[in-house]
């Protein structure tokens, strides 16, 4: 009783404390009011702010630097944030041309460890930016690397395994323009910020004290270029839109009000074949659309870009929320299985050269024929838990291992990966490095919209798919390539692996080390031999980098030597057995 009395004496808060208490506590309200009241306004259609349009850095020599950084999104909230380039949030647009030698420095500013990768570009593993190359706090990177690919919209991000998705959605992404002689031949709009725009969308779930909150599943913020309820003047012309998916995993249904016709030009990969009329976009973590909107004759309006996730399935993340078993966290946010607008376009005049016919033919399509293959593989998605909502998925049976190669795969070979999603959720597959073709979807031939090249796959629950992949170059044995799934919440979780391009027609290379012994490496004229004279009277093969034949020798019993003074300088291989290499530089 005494206890209890003193206890009350003592610990009673005084009037002014729980004033104190009720005023943090009703300021925690006010802001979780706030919140929810910015995103209530953005679906009741109040689009205040100027769509912010990233600079272009035009290469081919790019300096970046990532920087932390802080950016109001909501009034008098400072929220954390990442940028490139002195942007308080993503990066200046990198314009690149097919054929450039591409050198870049990135210097780390972050007090974190970072990677930066070219998503959807056929560059080396080394280049390519993924988990094996950590920038360290304050340090540069320098990869380079000739621009290969066709004309299209890619992207850059961070990749370090575990922070991917922290690093991505605080700001750390950034689009990519590839330019071409073949693009540049066809009337289509091309000058950047007038005709031709970026719109990076990503789905964002704040936190009390407005941080941006990486594994939340109310992602239910909507910025377009980190631009809250985001307007765009738009010329009453021909207009093109190069929409990228930089959400952890929220789908998207683009589509204009009242089914108002666009046209889809081109995928992750580059242009289609053909422009084709659509009325919806879908887009899926990591994946990239070029559409053409015709805004002629519409001057003085305003038109809203719209997602129409009411028609996306259940399972798919934006459609209809996935109710689990009891315990399991909550998927629930706002903007699942319901339509809501994305961003406002005001149409004002027309500019000088208008574009104002949406070309029909585009570019010639190099499909891989299924019977080209040359190799299958199967890629099945599973839960830790079965039927579990919310992961951590597998891939194979395995989560991912930085030291652990899945596959390893001759260079130059054409595979078949048939992909089997055996969980209740949608997962957005992505390979690094190389684009595929989808052939098929339950075993029916993809439509139009998907034929073009691509480096996203989305599987809805239960789904099977093949993509068909040709490894054509920058063989490496040691340093591998990324497949993962693009939900970024399940990559950082493991939902990811791991592939070699080995330099060999057979599947597996074993690289001899201390067995023999070939002198001096690097070797001008002659190549000496030492060791087991196991490899005599049996033909000897150099290839070259890519893994191809380049020559032919027989070693006499008593000789030990290799004339190799009629090769380009550059890095060979030996072949003495089957499956039995060694490399040599020469000079
Ligand atoms: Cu956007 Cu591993 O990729
Ligand atoms: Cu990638
Ligand atoms: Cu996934």
């Amino acid at each position: 009783m005494k206890r209890n009395g003193q206890a009350t004496a003592t610990k009673s808060p005084k009037f002014g404390e729980i004033l104190k208490r009720m005023g943090k506590f009703i300021s925690i309200v006010l802001t979780v009011l706030a919140v929810q009241l910015l995103s209530s306004v953005q679906s009741l259609g109040q689009f205040t702010n100027p769509l912010f349009i990233p600079d272009t850095l035009l290469g081919p020599v790019f300096n970046m630097s990532l920087d932390e950084q802080e950016k109001q999104f909501f009034p008098g909230q400072i929220t954390h944030t990442k940028g490139f380039n002195n942007q308080t949030f993503l990066g200046p647009t990198l314009v690149m041309r097919r054929g450039w030698e591409v050198q870049v420095s990135l210097n780390n500013n972050l007090t974190d460890t970072t990677t930066l990768h070219w998503h959807g570009i056929h560059l080396s593993a080394h280049a390519d930016g993924g988990p094996h190359s950590p920038v360290l706090p304050g340090a540069q990177w320098n990869p380079h690397f000739t621009c290969l690919d066709k004309a299209g919209t890619y992207w850059y991000h961070p990749h370090f395994h575990g922070k991917t998705g922290k690093h991505t959605l605080q700001g750390a992404a950034g689009m990519i323009i590839i330019r071409d002689g073949e693009e540049a031949q066809l009337a289509l709009p091309r000058r950047y910020g007038v005709d031709d725009f970026p719109v990076i969308v990503q789905c964002q779930e704040f936190d009390e004290t407005s941080q941006i909150k990486y594994k939340g599943a109310q992602d239910s913020i909507l910025l377009v270029n980190g631009t809250l309820n985001p307007f765009l003047n738009v010329p009453a012309q021909v207009v093109r839109l190069r929409l990228l998916n930089s959400s952890n995993a929220r789908n998207f249904n683009f589509g204009l009000p009242s089914n108002q016709t666009f046209y889809l030009i081109g995928t992750d990969g580059g242009l289609l074949g053909e422009s084709l009329p659509v009325t919806r976009v879908k887009l899926a973590p990591g994946e990239r659309a070029e559409v053409l909107v015709n805004f002629q004759g519409l001057a003085g309006q305003n038109i809203r870009l719209k997602s129409y996730a009411s028609e996306i399935a259940q399972g798919t993340h934006g459609g209809p929320t996935l109710i689990g078993p009891a315990g399991s966290p909550n998927q629930y946010s706002p903007l699942n299985g319901v339509d809501f607008e994305v961003l406002e376009f005001r149409v004002g005049a027309q500019t000088a050269n208008p574009v104002l016919v949406i070309p029909t033919t585009l570019v010639t399509q190099t499909r891989l024929e299924e019977n080209l293959a040359t190799n299958q593989r199967n890629i099945v998605f599973t839960a830790a838990t079965q039927g579990s909502i919310s992961g951590p998925y597998y891939m194979n049976d395995s989560t991912f291992n930085l030291e652990r190669i899945d596959f390893h795969i001759p260079v130059n070979s054409i595979e078949i990966w048939n992909i089997q999603n055996q969980t209740v959720v949608a997962h957005p597959f992505h390979i690094h490095g190389f684009q595929f073709y989808i052939l098929d979807r339950y075993g029916a031939a993809v439509g139009p919209e998907e034929m073009g090249r691509k480096d996203m796959i989305l599987l809805s629950p239960n789904e099977q798919a093949r993509i068909i992949v040709r490894f054509s170059d920058f063989a490496d044995s040691l340093m591998p390539y990324m497949h993962h799934c693009h939900i970024l919440t399940h990559e950082d979780e493991g939902m990811m692996g791991q592939f070699v391009v080995v330099p060999t027609p057979t599947a597996k290379a074993t690289f001899v080390t201390g067995k023999i012994d070939v002198f001096p490496n690097p070797a001008r004229d002659y190549l000496n031999i030492s060791g087991p004279p196991f490899f005599r009277n049996s033909p000897i093969f150099i290839l070259n980098s890519q893994g191809r034949k380049v020559k032919e020798i027989s070693i006499a019993e008593d000789s030990s030597r290799l004339f190799v003074g009629d090769l380009k300088s550059g890095l060979y291989f030996l072949k003495a057995e089957e499956n039995t290499f060694f490399r040599f530089i020469k000079e």
